[in-house]
């Protein structure tokens, strides 16, 4: 019973807190785990002077400080290593707090300064990517901004994460994203205190990372031919098209992106995706095929190669290596070797997800292979396929990892697994007593529409954004410290540009952020949504793209007894009006409100509909067919 009230006790006095952060105006995303607000604020001085360590692990820390302050407030901005009167003071605890671990920090604003004390230089960096948040909107600017009061108010912030890994995974095999683009979307992961990156390198649709020993994954597999549209639907590229789209990172690409990762205290966990997935390496290299005329594959350049609406997705060419080959262990061994080499992080990723098994259930290679092994199922086969791998990779000295399909067939001794087809997964490897990170579809796969599909790319599902907030990596009755953690996926298939990218994230991210590293007993949607509007402000200054599907309500269609169509809006947030006509034209606040269930005008071809903040527009209008809406009522039948 004491134990129910002091849980109670705690519950309440966190929920206080949060309350505090949106009536000050305050928006710190992810919640702090613990945030109190004083009355006053300190008002940044002509010239800034920061005291804080020099050591070679904060010389990129202040590096960033300095030109984040300067580029927006054009103050200049000095850093010592002794400054007593210096207005924000970064200092390391000389023995560790046991309170804030390895990433956490103390932040204290008065009207005399800026204290920010942790153990380590990451829990620097993320007290001030706190204090970053607590300044102005402009802060964000990449430009002077002037007739800004640069102002902290006062606060005394306690916080550490609640996982210690928080990733994001970038897809840059469907579509191929430069090196700076990769920079920008690890910056701006940082700025919300994610610290793993997960680079999806390989796919059917080309190979991204430079391997010395097999040149041809990149000369040959890291090109397709341009495609746009619908991707998934392409028809098939003639043998005469151009295959001049796409791109690659050399080694030194890697390089130079892993420091500017290392210098946001973000981790990179490479991810080689085999056996399936694999046209890229089989078009480069064909002896890696069990399967006879995979010299005439291509990369995929979006046509379609799978069958997905058949049990066990068959594949159309077959994009999988063969298992029963000696050439593949032997390719598979240079290639880990090579990026363990250049990747410091202890994991190695190695797919394993969705491996089409017709062409291997044809090959008499892996018919004798099942017969030498006593393999009885192409699951089996697989399984024999990673745990030789997951040996190689403990060779070259990384933990292997994989997607939950690495468990179907008998998973290898040491493996963690990646669970995204729900978390399912994820339990039963940790009751097997491996490591899991979840990643989930159900929460946190951001390839997903989030909002209706009539706006969005067309994905085969939805994911808005008060679900991603409900994730919790957790789930009930699993031994939580086999959870690592949880990572939102970014599959590129639909996403042709970086902007396309950050849209996909953002606002979504901002949920993930909180999941991964706020207290669950802090979450609130209500609060949250407040604090990510006042954040797309930040985006806005920061020419940053995110969703404003947000704003945009769900449709659902319904038939009157008179046989005439009607339409229910729904928002995930609350606070909207929206307003809407049947006649073609845009509708501003001037239009009828929305007030509950509409009938479809008999002639009308369109609904639209766009929400409002009092006399504010937020979103956009949403242009609704009245056919789709009649079809969805077929559908749901
Ligand atoms: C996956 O989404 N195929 C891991």
């Amino acid at each position: 019973m004491n134990k129910v009230l002091s849980i109670l006790t705690v519950c309440c006095l966190l929920q206080t807190a949060t309350m505090a952060q949106t009536k000050t105006g305050i928006a710190i995303i992810p919640e702090p785990v613990k945030l109190t607000p004083h009355t006053g604020q300190f008002i940044l001085p002509k010239e800034l002077t920061v005291q804080a360590p020099t050591s070679e692990k904060m010389a990129p820390v202040l590096d960033l400080l300095k030109k984040k302050f300067s580029a927006a407030t054009g103050k200049m901005v000095r850093v010592k290593a002794v400054a007593p009167a210096a207005a924000i003071k970064l200092s390391l605890n000389k023995t560790a707090d046991t309170v804030i671990g390895n990433e956490g920090y103390y932040l204290s604003s008065t009207a005399k300064g800026v204290n920010i004390r942790a153990n380590t230089e990451a829990g620097l960096f993320y007290g001030l990517q706190t204090l970053f948040q607590l300044l102005p909107k402009e802060i964000e600017s990449k430009d002077v901004v002037t007739g800004v009061k640069w102002t902290v108010p006062a606060v005394e912030i306690t916080d550490y994460p609640r996982f210690g890994w928080r990733g994001l995974m970038f897809d840059v095999s469907r579509h191929f994203f430069t090196k700076k683009e990769v920079m920008s979307y690890i910056d701006n992961m940082a700025k919300y205190k994610l610290n793993l990156f997960h680079w999806h390198l390989t796919d059917d649709e080309g190979w991204r990372i430079e391997i010395k020993s097999f040149p041809k994954l990149t000369t040959v597999g890291a090109y397709n031919v341009k495609r746009e549209g619908t991707f998934g639907d392409f028809i098939p590229p003639k043998p005469e098209e151009p295959r001049n789209y796409g791109g690659y990172y050399t080694q030194d690409d890697i390089r130079e992106v892993i420091k500017y990762a290392q210098d946001r205290f973000v981790n990179i966990l490479p991810e080689v995706d085999v056996p399936g997935h694999s046209l890229a390496a089989v078009a480069s290299y064909p002896e890696l095929s069990a399967t006879a005329g995979a010299d005439k594959y291509t990369v995929r350049s979006g046509e379609k190669i799978m069958d997905w609406s058949k049990p066990g997705h068959p594949a159309l060419v077959d994009n999988t290596l063969n298992p029963a080959g000696e050439f593949t262990y032997q390719f598979l061994d240079k290639v880990v070797g090579e990026i363990a080499d250049l990747f410091p992080f202890g994991y190695m990723h190695l797919g394993g997800d969705e491996c089409a098994k017709n062409f291997w259930e044809q090959s008499d290679a892996v018919k004798d292979l099942m017969k030498r092994e006593n393999l009885k199922t192409q699951e089996e086969v697989q399984s024999y396929f990673e745990k030789r791998l997951e040996k190689i990779v403990e060779s070259k000295g990384k933990k292997f990892m994989g997607w939950d399909e690495i468990l179907e067939g008998g998973i290898g001794p040491n493996a963690a697994v990646m669970s995204w087809r729900g978390v399912d997964g994820g339990i039963q490897a940790a009751k097997l007593g491996h490591e899991v990170v979840m990643s989930p579809t159900t929460y946190v796969y951001i390839d997903y529409m989030q909002g209706d599909k009539v706006m969005e790319p067309h994905v085969y599902a939805s994911l808005r954004l008060s679900k991603t907030y409900e994730f919790d990596p957790v789930p009930e009755g699993v031994d939580a410290k086999l959870i690592k953690g949880g990572q939102a996926n970014l599959w590129t298939e639909q996403v042709y540009n970086i902007r396309q990218a950050e849209y996909m994230t953002w606002p979504r991210g901002f949920a993930l952020a909180e999941s991964v590293w706020s207290p669950a007993a802090k979450k609130n949607f209500t609060t949250f949504f407040s604090k990510v509007e006042q954040h797309f402000a930040r985006f806005d200054e920061a020419e940053i793209k995110y969703a404003p599907s947000v704003y945009e309500p769900d449709f659902k269609a319904g038939m009157n007894t008179d046989g005439s169509l009607n339409v229910a809006l729904t928002s995930e947030v609350t606070g909207l009006d929206l307003y809407y006509s049947f006649d073609n034209s845009y509708p501003d606040n001037f239009y009828p409100k929305y007030t509950g269930v509409l009938t479809v005008p008999i002639d009308a071809t369109q609904l639209k509909v766009v929400a409002y903040k009092g006399k504010k527009q937020v979103g956009r209008v949403v242009t609704m067919p009245i056919a789709e809406l009649k079809s969805r009522i077929v559908k749901a039948k």
